[in-house]
């Protein structure tokens, strides 16, 4: 299996802890460490709904609060039960640009339908700490 394979697999296997009775939509993400581990988060959807957290960013949160940041993150994996790959949302995007700058994006649904991007191609023209000197 390649590393994108193993990606896809932890997050097809954290979506499975998604809780989101609300939706019904489960996401599951995987994230990837420069050293290799792999770090993964699920949606958690909240009753009040605009508390609810992306599964993206979980695993960028997790990764953070576990000091993984000076390693750096290479690529992150996004599935979703869709018909195409689920692409992420446009807070996530902005998310993943503070901590992983331009990474590979590797979306899948269940069917292994797969699609790969640049975060940059996802978000152009981002805001980032650089605009703030
Ligand atoms: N969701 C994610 O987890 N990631 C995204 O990038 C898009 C949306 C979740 C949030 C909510 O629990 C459900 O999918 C439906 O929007």
């Amino acid at each position: 299996m390649s590393v994108e394979d193993d990606l896809i697999a932890a997050a097809r296997q954290t979506r499975l802890n998604a809780h989101a009775p609300y939706s019904g939509f489960k996401v599951g993400a995987a994230l990837l460490c420069d050293d290799g581990t792999i770090v993964t988060g699920c949606n958690v959807e909240n009753a009040t709904y605009g508390l609810t957290i992306c599964a993206e960013r979980v695993a960028i949160v997790k990764a953070i609060s576990e000091g993984r940041k000076p390693l750096g993150f290479k690529a992150v994996a996004i599935v979703g039960d869709t018909a195409q790959p689920t692409p992420p949302c446009g807070a996530c995007r902005q998310i993943l640009w503070e901590f992983c700058g331009d990474v590979d994006v590797i979306l899948a649904n269940l069917n292994d339908v797969k699609g790969r991007h640049r975060l940059a191609e996802l978000l152009p023209l981002p805001f980032d700490g650089r605009l703030l000197g």
